[in-house]
């Protein structure tokens, strides 16, 4: 089992570092993790003072959500090496995990992941600060196997659509939506599961971006439902009247999670009845063990996200 398997972030909410009306009502909101926005939120000219809000806020904590990050700025700027410096030296303790924006190259990810474990040691701090990566150039999505794989601390990646598409030229003016006059279902299938397939092979989260147009609640449905189902563990909001949509289409419905229970529950049955086959009829369809093995992840995801388990059922899944 890897870290992964034990979190569940389904919603992710970026809060502007520079607002402290919206830093307080995040405290109250449900999504699985807030992160305190330093990057592109954030004007120029409030960087600094945007940094030095964020460490006094997350000094006082109180969030509710089970997880606190903060977006640095990018790490080939001195804001963002400075970024990372004050806020591990100042609120150490105080936050979950770093997102880093722009990352392109595994280089750049192991440099940052030396200066952390220099920066730690010399606080005298151990490992704690995990990183999430966000992929969102060409150049990030073609070197995202070697990214993923570059640093220990890492737990996620993340797509980052607005700059992505910017990168690629796609003319798309709301971030997350289908480029204009798009004929296709989809234009970042592809980008989806390339970076889902670097998260999965190390273990990692993978999880999707932003929708940007708050007034278009079945497009960000319909942007939910494709990553979720492809396998993506949560979504970034914007907004929090996002959270709740998220949050449910990232879960698994009664029907699916009942249904691996049965599963789960039909496989132990007829593995311990000592039959010789593995493959075994189920409601008119083929069991084996590869069927157990999709139950559990659905099981696993479910039970992550808070869902109970059926009726008599135990902690394994068995009915
Ligand atoms: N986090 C916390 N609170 C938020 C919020 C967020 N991301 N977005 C809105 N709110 C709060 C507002 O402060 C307001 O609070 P109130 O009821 O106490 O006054 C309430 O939710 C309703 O907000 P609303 O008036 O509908 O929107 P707004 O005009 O205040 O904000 C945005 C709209 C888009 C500017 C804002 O949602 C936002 O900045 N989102 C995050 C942007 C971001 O971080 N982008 C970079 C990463 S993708
Ligand atoms: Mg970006």
């Amino acid at each position: 089992m890897t870290r992964s398997d034990l979190l569940s972030k389904r919603s992710i909410l970026a809060v502007p570092g520079s607002s402290e009306k919206m830093i307080q009502k995040s405290r109250l909101l449900n999504a699985d993790e807030i992160f305190l926005d330093l990057e592109d939120s954030v004007l120029l000219s409030e960087k600094e003072s945007a940094r030095s809000l964020v460490i006094v806020e997350l000094n006082k904590g109180g969030f509710n959500s089970s997880s606190v990050a903060v977006r640095v700025n990018e790490q080939n700027q001195l804001i963002g090496v400075q970024d990372i410096e004050q806020i591990v030296t100042q609120a150490g303790s105080k936050f979950n995990s770093i997102i880093i924006p722009k990352v392109e190259t595994p280089e750049q990810v192991k440099e940052i992941c030396k200066r952390l474990t220099e920066l730690e040691l010399s606080l005298g701090l151990a490992n704690q600060t995990d990183i999430q990566l966000q992929i969102e150039s060409a150049r990030g999505l073609l070197n995202v196997a070697e990214i993923a794989g570059a640093c220990k601390r890492t737990i996620s990646l993340v797509f980052g659509p607005g700059d992505f598409a910017a990168s690629m030229g796609m003319q798309v003016l709301n971030i997350g939506e289908n480029p204009v006059n798009y004929p296709g279902d989809d234009a970042y299938h592809y980008v989806l599961l390339t970076i889902l397939t670097a998260a999965r092979a190390n273990g990692l989260l993978a999880i999707d971006g932003p929708f940007s147009d708050l007034q278009n609640e079945p497009g960000l449905k319909l942007r939910s439902q494709l990553s979720a189902s492809l396998g993506y563990d949560g979504k970034w909001v914007i907004h929090p009247s996002q959270i709740e949509i998220v949050n449910s289409i990232f879960t698994p419905t009664k029907e699916v999670f009942e249904k691996s229970s049965k599963i789960i529950a039909q496989f132990e049955s007829y593995s311990s009845s000592g039959q010789v086959a593995g493959a075994f009829l189920f409601e008119g369809k083929m069991i084996d063990e590869a069927t157990r093995k999709m139950a559990e992840m659905i099981y696993a995801k479910g039970i992550a996200s808070g869902l109970k388990r059926p009726k008599n059922g135990d902690e394994n899944g068995k009915a």
